[in-house]
Parts: structure tokens; sequence; C-alpha cells
């Protein structure tokens, strides 16, 4: 979600502003989202290095989070939304901790989507966090250097425990960057990029981007003719592949 201060800079206004007219996005595209049958939604709230902008505008950020968290939350449990976070949520204030935790207990059982917060997020802290865990469980005897693999990496990540393999990362605002967030999970994601501000990406948007990644072709270093499904055999030997593999 990229993109509130520039768009309420634009307009000649402060950029809490545009972080205001931001949540409201949040509200339009989780119910968009829920609506079109997304499994699991990650929203990169607040990143590890945004702890270093100015304290008014952090002190802001936590404030409309934890409004976001009280508003939002019948309509999160009257959807059968799950809420989780990826990050290191100790560092938030308590006064976000505790609507927060409480949100994420309460909709545990909720099975109709996953809405997951990347807050206080960096996708090299939270490989950092991993290899440092790793480390623990080799010296404590408990995980053999050698038989560590790509699934067992994944398996000391918080997002492989909590949410499906990433399909789409949508990044708003015209930037062509990953900007620290997930950046294990992008390996095979489909990346989709618009010029839209955050606080102007509606539902049309989301749209347009599931429609973008309906039309790719995901072939995780394979060949188009190993992962196209086999042309229906018509019998006149149109396709020129038999489809046997
Ligand atoms: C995204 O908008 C919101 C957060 C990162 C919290 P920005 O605040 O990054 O907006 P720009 O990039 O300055 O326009
Ligand atoms: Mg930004």
């Amino acid at each position: 979600m990229d993109g509130n201060g520039r768009w309420a800079r634009a307009r000649g206004l402060p950029r809490e502003e545009g972080h205001e007219r931001g949540a409201d996005s949040v509200r339009t595209v989780v119910r968009a989202a829920r609506k079109a049958g997304i499994e699991a939604l990650t929203l990169f709230a607040f990143s590890s290095q945004n702890w270093d902008r100015p304290p008014e505008e952090v002190f802001h950020l936590m404030e409309l989070l934890r409004r976001y968290l009280v508003q939002e939350r019948d309509e999160i449990l009257g959807n059968g939304i799950r809420l989780v976070t990826v990050g290191d949520s100790e560092r938030l204030p308590p006064h976000v901790r505790a609507p927060l935790v409480d949100l994420m207990a309460a909709s545990a059982d909720n099975r109709d989507m996953v809405l997951c917060l990347a807050l206080s997020y960096g996708g090299r802290e939270m490989l950092t966090k991993a290899v440092r865990e790793m480390c623990r469980a080799a010296i404590a005897g408990r995980l053999d250097p050698a038989e560590i693999s790509v699934e067992t990496v994944e398996s000391y990540l918080d997002s492989s425990r909590l949410l499906p393999p990433l399909d789409l990362l949508v990044r708003t605002s015209g930037e062509h960057r990953i900007s620290n967030f997930f950046l294990w999970e992008t390996a095979y994601a489909e990346l989709h990029f618009t010029e839209k501000m955050w606080p102007e990406f509606g539902r049309e948007d989301l749209m347009a981007a599931l429609h973008d990644f309906a039309g790719r072709e995901r072939r995780f270093g394979h060949t188009s003719e190993q992962v196209r499904p086999p042309a229906a055999s018509g019998g006149n030997g149109g396709s020129g592949e038999s489809g046997l593999d």
C-alpha cells in the first residue's frame, strides 16, 4: 500500500490525510477481496523501517491502526475473516497490541478469508530471525545442518504457517520495488504494478489486478508445454501436441 503521502501532498493536504484516506481503501479492498473469494490477503501496513519516520507520523499511523481494529471488529468477525499478523508486533504500543491480540483471538476459528497485516515487518528481518532460530536449533542438536532444505527454511517463516503460497503481489503508486516485503515468498509470485496511489485504489483496481493475474502463465521454471493442460483431443490432430506425458 504505497502513495498515501504523495496523494495528500499533491492536493495540498497533510500526509496524515493521505493515511486516513488510505484506511478507507483498506476497508474497500478487504470487502472486495472477501467477495471475490480470495483465500488470503496480506496488507503491508507498516515496515520495520517505517519506525524511523517522524514521530508524529508514526504516532498517527499507530492511532489509525488502533481505530481500524476497533471499528472493523464486527465486520471482520461477521464475515468469517481470520485476522493474523506477520512481523515484530511486540514492538507495537500496548494500545494497539491490545485490540490486535483481542481480534486475532476472537477471529481465530474463522475460515472464509485470512486477513494478514504485515506490521513492523521486514523481509530481511524475518529471514534473519529464521536463520537465528535455525542456528539455535542446530546448536541444541534439534536440527542437522546437512538436512536443511528449502522446506526447512520455509518452516521457520511465520508466513508459511499462516498463509497459502503467495500468488500475486500488487504495488501501488508507480514504484517498481519489493521494498523489503515478502522476499522469500515472492520467489514465484506474479507482480502487478499500478500508477494509482493507495488512497485511490478501489474495487475495480483489485479486479483489474486479478484479471491481469488470470492471464499469466506460471511456469515455475518449467516450459510452457509442461505446464499447459493437454489440449482436448478432437480427433483431427489439430493441436500438433499429443497431450501424452
Ligand atoms: C503508504 O504510503 C503507507 C505506509 C507506508 C504506512 P506512504 O506513506 O509510503 O506514502 P508516500 O510513499 O510517501 O507517498
Ligand atoms: Mg511510500
